[in-house]
């Protein structure tokens, strides 16, 4: 699997040991910043993050803020992207089996490295269901199209 990860400045110090554990466990790793927790603006990572994980199929993201709720919020907003915003191993597990998340967000001010690790282990061993949530992801798409439901 190969992953891009961005965070703002309040994710930034759990966006380099994200990073780092992904390598770790031999996963590929693009690191889109920001490289210092000089205060920037989360929705302009979100979408670096978003546009590449959209252009290189297959491949999935991380994004963090301080409460992954901005980020995630920013990135969903680009078509092709379904950002999980993700709080333990379950919810992690679940956005790849249900939604077939292509992006796993977090809050670096929510959970601690530990769960973050088993959300990142949660994500990468799972894969999407497909079935009965086939019909629901593509109806994710027609809203980004903004399309009558
Ligand atoms: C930055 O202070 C904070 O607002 C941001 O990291 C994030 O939590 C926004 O949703």
């Amino acid at each position: 699997m190969k992953f891009y990860i961005a965070s703002d400045h309040a994710g930034f110090e759990m966006k380099n040991l994200s990073r780092d554990y992904l390598i770790s466990k031999g996963y590929k790793v693009v690191d889109l910043g920001p490289n210092s927790d000089d205060r920037v603006d989360y929705p302009d990572f979100a979408k670096k993050c978003a546009n590449a994980v959209v252009s290189d199929k297959g491949s999935f993201g991380v994004l963090i803020c301080g409460t992954g709720i901005g980020i995630s919020i920013s990135a969903n907003r680009v078509a092709g992207v379904r950002a999980g915003l993700c709080h333990d191993a379950f919810t992690a597990s679940a956005t790849r089996a249900h939604n077939d998340a292509n992006i796993l967000c977090y809050g670096a001010r929510v959970v601690g490295m530990g769960v973050v690790e088993s959300m990142i282990d949660a994500f990468c061993n799972t894969e999407f269901e497909s079935g009965r949530h086939s019909g629901r992801v593509a109806k994710i798409e027609d809203c980004s199209m903004g399309a009558n439901l």
